[in-house]
């Protein structure tokens, strides 16, 4: 059943929290429908611009409809991630997104509201849900590039006012997390004070961490056995830290960078131990067992294995 994120969100509040999970090919899509149907767990499957771009967004849309045929038991959203208005706006007009994502956080708070209230006009005549974002994560998103030192942890004293202002159904906000591999480099972790404020200002309403991957240490260790050159300080969110975050109103954890190491571990080390083969449907079948894997273990440590 395709639902939108608010929807999702209502069921979820405070007891568990869905991953939002960035897809760009086609065996990245039968791997989640496969795990969530074998789970039971509802989702949110999402594309940037990039992904877009790199893809079509014909041939995504495509491929999840797809999906969605061949694994009918299944409850999900499809959202468009860190979007743009050129983007939304067309995806809005045509492309069966459920939810959209304006991410205009760069922009001082003004332009920021102006521009959200904006795609919200647009997505609520359609019923589409729409995720904001306060506040500014450190790290890689597209092409763009936040060091630390110009990043900002959402200031809590302006979550109502946003949220009032822009009419937005979901707000991301930065608690301390980045995008990548390279999360928390220095052992700073998730800021729970700034959450749990952020909570108390805005009871009930959904939040959404963006770069909630783990960045698990075993796979870094064997892209790296693998011929990977991959930073040893390469760190993501601890296991305790989601559990913790989800009383606190975390609806929405968004990952792509545990799959894109996921996929880069199976093929390195299927070329590394069958050097005479080419076929890309051999690791391909390989990595699409994997994915299963990998969110099967994600549905339980979120809570929601058994609630599609
Ligand atoms: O924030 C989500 C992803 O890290 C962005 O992925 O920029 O490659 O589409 P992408
Ligand atoms: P990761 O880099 O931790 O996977 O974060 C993904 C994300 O926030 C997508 O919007
Ligand atoms: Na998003
Ligand atoms: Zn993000």
């Amino acid at each position: 059943m395709l639902l939108t994120t608010k929807q999702l969100f209502q069921q979820c509040y405070g007891r568990y929290a869905i991953p939002a999970v960035n897809v760009f090919f086609m065996e990245e899509i039968h791997g989640l429908f496969a795990a969530a149907q074998e789970a039971d767990a509802p989702f949110i499957v999402q594309t940037t611009p990039f992904a877009r771009d790199y893809a079509n967004a014909d041939m995504l849309l495509s491929m999840i409809g797809a999906a969605s045929r061949i694994y009918p038991n299944v409850t999900f959203a499809i959202h468009m991630d860190h979007g743009y208005e050129s983007h939304i706006f067309d995806a809005i007009e045509k492309d069966g997104y459920t939810s959209v994502m304006i991410d205009a956080s760069h922009d001082p708070f003004d332009k920021n509201v102006e521009r959200t209230q904006e795609v919200v006009r647009r997505a609520h005549e359609k019923k589409i849900s729409v995720e904001a974002e306060l506040g500014i994560l450190a790290g890689v998103e597209d092409d763009l590039t936040v060091d630390a030192a110009h990043s900002f942890y959402t200031n809590p004293q302006q979550v109502e006012d946003f949220v009032k202002a822009t009419d937005c159904d979901s707000l991301a906000i930065a608690v301390g997390t980045s995008h990548g591999a390279y999360k928390f480099s220095g052992g700073q972790g998730l800021q729970f004070h700034i959450l749990a404020e952020i909570q108390e200002r805005l009871p009930g309403f959904p939040l959404v961490l963006h770069g909630g991957s783990n960045v698990i240490p075993e796979v870094v260790e064997r892209i790296n056995a693998a011929g990977g050159k991959l930073k040893t300080d390469a760190k993501g969110v601890q296991e305790d830290e989601i559990r913790k975050a989800i009383p606190l109103g975390i609806c929405k954890i968004n990952i792509a960078t545990d799959t894109r190491l996921l996929w880069t571990m199976v093929n390195r080390e299927f070329f590394r131990d069958k050097p005479d083969e080419f076929a890309p449907t051999t690791p391909g079948k390989i990595f699409m067992e994997e994915y299963k894997k990998f969110m099967l273990k994600k549905f339980d440590l979120f809570g929601c294995t058994g609630k599609a």
